[in-house]
């Protein structure tokens, strides 16, 4: 099979284990990531006018915060999942003015000359993370503003996602990295910041089972089956703590400002 068979493959399985993540998503993960969203949409002050796009919104709990604050505002969620889009569909029932696109949120169409673009735990999933935040850049009208929040390649010194990378032991490149500041030439670069949160779960297994049914591990449960699951699980709780885990994961936050063009941002001569 040829790379365009393989990206497909990947990207279909990508989808079908959202679709099946998405209602324990939405209960388990989805609370306990919210101190990074709201972190993310208190990036977007002082936008232009225009529609503000969120790539890979899941079940779009980025939309609770933007509604409100942009009441009048054309926002738009994009997602892979059908799963996800099916969720994020419902939580924006009865708004006119959003729209859910079930699609690949790699490349944006320039079209779109967005205001704000925010995307929350999506772009370290995509195949090509430099090129997906030029093209999320690229969509913006001058003076728009992006904000990215992803979970870089060490979210933790110690801890449950620290515990889970080790016992699945994958040796992730992650060296792209280093080329999302690069792949933002000319952007005004507002804040490149790691933001810490507590998050707190009931119990190792918990965790884990939230992972595989509900989260990121579905991809790779798919992939490998469930005797390589069931191995993997019985490795992480000999080595987790016994009882209720808190810890503190660090993701990357990244925002930017497009310019003003020069013709928009001169001050009036008459
Ligand atoms: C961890 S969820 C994050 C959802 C939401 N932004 C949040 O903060 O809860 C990641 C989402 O990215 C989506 N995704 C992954 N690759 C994608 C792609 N190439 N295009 C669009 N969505 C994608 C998945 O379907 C999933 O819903």
């Amino acid at each position: 099979m040829g790379r365009t068979g393989d990206v497909t493959d990947r990207l279909a399985r990508l989808a079908q284990s959202w679709d099946e993540a998405a209602e324990g998503y939405e209960t388990y993960f989805v609370p306990r990531f919210a101190p990074w969203v709201r972190a993310a949409v208190d990036e977007l002050d002082d936008v232009p006018e225009g529609p503000v796009l969120v790539p890979c919104c899941g079940t779009f709990p980025e939309l609770a915060l933007l509604a409100p604050r942009w009441p009048g505002r054309r926002i738009a969620g994009i997602d892979l999942s059908a799963g996800m889009v099916r969720l994020a569909r419902l939580r924006a029932a009865g708004n006119p003015l959003v729209e859910v696109v079930q699609g690949n949120a790699m490349t944006l169409d320039p079209a779109w000359s967005a205001a704000a673009v925010v995307s929350v735990f999506g772009l370290q999933q995509l195949p090509d993370p430099a090129t997906a935040i030029r093209s999320w850049y690229d969509v913006l009208r001058p003076g728009g503003r992006l904000c990215v929040v992803y979970w870089p390649g060490t979210i933790e010194d110690t801890g449950p996602f620290a515990l889970l990378d080790k016992v699945i032991d994958a040796g992730r490149d992650n060296s792209w990295e280093d080329d999302l500041i690069p792949a933002l030439d000319g952007a005004v670069i507002e804040r490149d910041v790691h933001l810490s949160f507590p998050m707190t779960h009931p119990g190792a297994a918990e965790y884990f089972d939230a992972a595989n049914h509900a989260g990121p591990m579905r991809a790779l449960a798919l992939a490998r089956g469930d005797d390589y699951i069931a191995e993997l699980r019985a490795k992480y709780l000999a080595e987790a703590p016994d009882g209720e885990w808190t810890h503190h994961p660090r993701a990357r936050l990244i925002s930017v400002r497009k310019q003003l063009s020069r013709a928009a941002g001169a001050p009036p001569t008459s």
